[in-house]
């Protein structure tokens, strides 16, 4: 098998969560002997050499991080670029996001099942997981151990079935957070929460408070 992975992230790569997730998936894949080829949508000028990967290969992974609950905008524009195919090509997807809750990612994963159809071809499931969030601003070797669960979904990629296993749906987690952890999320939303992010925007170089509006004259 050859893989043709796209990273459909309007993030640059350098500081891309899915670009991460990718670097420990296709550990798997390689450990099990399948090749592949890799892309980037978030530069425009590749679109064409992506295009045409497309056009020539059978196995095609598209790894995205859900945006405002679906998929990224510049994801969408990229995708109404390409050709229909036939049902000799394969195309998955590997859904990643924010929030680790399953259920946020349903409607995403909903659209995504739909999409082979639209292009002509063959639907090979979608691997969904949240709680990714934090990946980016972790120091590499932490990346690597956060991370190191999607080598096992490359393994189980490799051997064929697509994400339709029963292992790739455990992937996923918890479809809810528990009760008490719902509640203590709460908590921490309405107390630390703030204080923190003003934080994080004063460490880039922002000082004015972020409930900021401009006023219209
Ligand atoms: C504009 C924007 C919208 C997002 N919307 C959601 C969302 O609706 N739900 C969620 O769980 N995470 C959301 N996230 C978080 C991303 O899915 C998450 O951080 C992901 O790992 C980013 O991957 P990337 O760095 O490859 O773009 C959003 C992030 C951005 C920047």
């Amino acid at each position: 098998m050859h893989v043709v992975i796209i990273n459909g992230s309007p993030r640059v790569q350098k500081y891309s969560n899915t670009e991460k997730i990718i670097a420990s998936f296709t550990k798997g894949l390689s450990e099990k002997g399948v090749s592949f080829e890799a892309y980037a949508i978030s530069n425009r000028k590749s679109w064409e050499m992506i295009r045409d990967a497309y056009i020539k290969n059978e196995e095609i992974l598209i790894a995205l991080p859900l945006y405002v609950e679906c998929v990224p905008g510049l994801l969408l524009e990229f995708l109404e670029t390409l050709p229909k195919k036939d049902e000799h090509t394969r195309l998955s997807f590997l859904l990643q996001s924010g929030f680790a809750e399953g259920c946020q990612l349903r409607c995403g994963e909903e659209f995504l099942s739909k999409l082979p159809g639209y292009l002509g071809v063959r639907y090979g499931g979608c691997l969904v997981k949240g709680d990714n969030f934090g990946i980016r601003v972790l120091d590499e070797e932490k990346q690597k151990q956060v991370t190191k669960p999607y080598q096992a979904m490359g393994e189980l990629f490799a051997e064929g079935d697509g994400f339709f296993r029963e292992e790739a749906k455990k992937f996923t987690g918890p479809e809810y957070l528990s009760l008490p952890m719902r509640l203590l999320m709460q908590f921490a939303f309405k107390t630390f929460q703030k204080k923190i992010f003003q934080k994080v925007a004063a460490s880039w170089g922002c000082n004015t408070p972020l409930d900021y509006k401009v006023l219209g004259n």
